[in-house]
């Protein structure tokens, strides 16, 4: 996935400028950055959710700004959000089949409407690989749990486990490590690990620095917009111009 020269404006605000950005497949890459540096809009801009300025995005490819988030979701790219979304009341496999509904209402399922045992065929598969995505995430055994009851940070993993449900190419997350314990923190990361063991490409945007230390193999950094310093996470530790903008107010 590339970004290239992505600017962003809201009214005269001034939210995202010129930010080239590029994610490689099989990687883990980190953008990360000071609060309202722009990270949530960069992934409302490559999701479809907010049509850039100016620049586009392209995925494998194509150029993917200017279509419709259902779409951009088909291509394989599928975000979690800043704050939790979950449907509470459901149980925690309920809310991973609603993630498969991207495949699961495609053309292939039409004849299920006519055919008793295809539905139940289509509801078998469903469920399976719902339950896949909740190994991937080590959350398999509170799969009849409803999803209000786990804790913050089992929830944050199921939201991963239904965004994963959508069989995404380049997965992208929202501050995934906020609110997260130490413990959670393995979890998660652990999660990421098996992610990509899987094939999924992910984008890691977070606060979380000794998190994005361990698991990133890239890391971008913005501020105010602008991208300011790239590399790999070594080397960004250790750049007066991100230490200077970000790192000296976190560590
Ligand atoms: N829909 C919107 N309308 C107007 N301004 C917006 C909108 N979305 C974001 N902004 C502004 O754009 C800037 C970047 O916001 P954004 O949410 O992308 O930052 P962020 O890096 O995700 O910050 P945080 O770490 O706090 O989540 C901020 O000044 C924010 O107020
Ligand atoms: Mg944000």
């Amino acid at each position: 996935m590339q970004l290239e020269k992505i600017s962003k404006t809201f009214g005269g605000l001034r939210a995202v400028h010129q930010v080239n950005l590029a994610v490689k497949e099989g990687n883990i890459t980190a953008l990360i950055g000071p609060n309202g540096a722009g990270k949530t809009t960069l992934i409302n801009i490559i999701t479809g959710l907010y049509p850039p300025s100016e620049g586009s995005v392209r995925f494998a490819g194509q150029k993917i700004d200017g279509l419709p988030t259902h779409q951009i979701v088909e291509k394989g790219l599928v975000r979690t959000f800043q704050l939790t979304r979950l449907f509470k009341g459901m149980s925690v496999i309920e809310n991973v089949m609603v993630g498969c509904h991207s495949w699961a209402r495609a053309g292939r399922f039409i004849p299920t409407i006519l055919n008793r045992s295809s539905v139940i065929r289509a509801e078998a598969e469903i469920h399976e690989h719902a339950r896949d995505m909740l190994d991937l995430v080590n959350l398999k055994k509170y799969a009849h749990e409803p999803a209000g009851n786990l804790p913050h940070g089992q929830q944050r993993l199921l939201e991963m486990a239904r965004a994963m449900a959508a069989k995404p190419r380049l997965l992208l997350l929202d501050e995934p490590a906020a609110g997260l314990n130490h413990y959670e923190e393995d979890r998660l990361k652990e999660s990421l690990q098996s992610i990509l063991r899987a094939g999924t490409t992910i984008l890691l945007v977070e606060h979380h620095m000794r998190l994005v230390m361990s698991v990133s193999d890239w890391v971008h950094v913005i501020d105010v917009g602008c991208k300011i310093a790239e590399g790999p996470p070594k080397e960004i530790g250790k750049n007066p111009v991100v230490v200077k903008a970000y790192l000296g107010k976190e560590y």
